[in-house]
């Protein structure tokens, strides 16, 4: 099946050559996110058999109306919030992710955050450019611990399980919070509870969970008052976990210690309030901005589309209810 597939923004690697081997493939020109009704022209434009598309561009009813010949949805991300999957999956359009080659860069970049925000790295190092060291104190610019605290996760998935591994040197007791056991977490000494219980024991929450209706607010104004008035929340996952207004409330009344977050509510927007958090360490949604793993997503989203235009079943399948395992390709509706 030959096809044509539109990438609705330059992405790095070698996945795009990979493609226009056996498929006229198309970028969009502009290194920025289109616009929805940009974006909608765009796609009516190119009417692809399968669309690349970024973590910011909106996939619903109205693109999908644009693209009848479509039948795969790439997305050049793990989380997929932002693709409506039930609406592909009634017209029988796949839908993939790239989930396992960004688990160990967001897991990074995630200790980045709890070590900068414990350790005041962002405060110190602005400190310096000012030119403002008075010199070594006794009492100047104490941080928290990080060493033997206890780790919070909340999502069990495998971000959290490549931060439970990191925490081992730290010798940090590990909490859980997701529906079932993992072995895995299990193995490196960590302990699934309720929600409110880890919130109350942690001293530093992670949040690793996907964007859905139940994760919106997760960490609302309650769930941030059972944590410990010296415990950090860090968020890599996607910002709606939390109700930003809420967290800008608490660190401004010191309610808890700090935040590192690298995602926000209305990304690339920032709530009212927040840039002035002087115990918030903000990062622009650096997770997965490493040269070798954009690269490895460049090659897992041109994968899933090979495998795709050549009548084989995507690996990364977000909706494998679309596609049983052993039957022929869907035909969209
Ligand atoms: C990044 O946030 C991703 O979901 O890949
Ligand atoms: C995402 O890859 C996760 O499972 O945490």
């Amino acid at each position: 099946m030959p096809g044509r597939v539109y990438i609705t923004r330059p992405i790095p690697g070698t996945g795009p050559d990979q493609i226009a081997r056996v498929a006229e493939v198309a970028t969009a020109p502009l290194d920025e996110p289109m616009e929805a009704g940009a974006l909608r022209d765009a796609l009516r434009r190119a009417d692809p058999t399968a669309v690349i598309c970024m973590l910011h561009d909106k996939i619903d009813a109205s693109i999908f109306d644009m693209i009848p010949q479509c039948r795969l949805v790439a997305n050049y991300a793990v989380g997929f919030n932002n693709i409506d999957v039930a609406e592909a999956s009634r017209r029988g359009i796949v839908v993939t992710n790239t989930p396992g080659v960004l688990t160990e860069a967001t897991a990074d970049l995630t200790w980045t955050l709890i070590l900068a925000v414990a350790r005041l790295v962002v405060a110190g190092d602005a400190v310096m450019r000012a030119e403002a060291f008075p010199g070594w104190g006794p009492n100047y610019m104490l941080g928290g611990d990080v060493s033997r605290q206890t780790l919070g996760l909340v999502g069990p998935g495998r971000i959290a399980t490549a931060v439970a591994q990191r925490a081992q040197g730290f010798r940090m007791p590990i909490l859980y919070h997701g529906r079932r056991d993992r072995p895995e977490l299990d193995a490196l000494g960590g302990r699934r509870v309720d929600l409110d219980i880890l919130l109350a024991e942690s001293d530093f929450v992670s949040l690793h969970v996907p964007l859905t209706p139940a994760t919106n607010h997760l960490i609302d104004a309650r769930a941030i008052g059972l944590m410990k008035p010296t415990a950090y929340l860090i968020n890599t996952s996607r910002g709606p976990v939390i109700d930003e207004a809420a967290l800008v409330k608490a660190l401004q009344a010191k309610r808890i210690a700090g935040a590192g977050l690298d995602v926000y509510e209305r990304e690339p927007l920032l709530a009212a309030g927040l840039a002035g958090c002087e115990n918030a360490v903000l990062l622009p949604h650096l997770g997965s901005a490493t040269f070798r793993t954009r690269d490895e997503m460049s090659d897992l989203v041109a994968a899933n589309v090979l495998a795709m235009l050549e009548g084989r079943r995507p690996e990364s399948l977000v909706n494998p209810e679309v596609w049983p395992a052993g039957e022929a390709a869907p035909r969209p509706t």
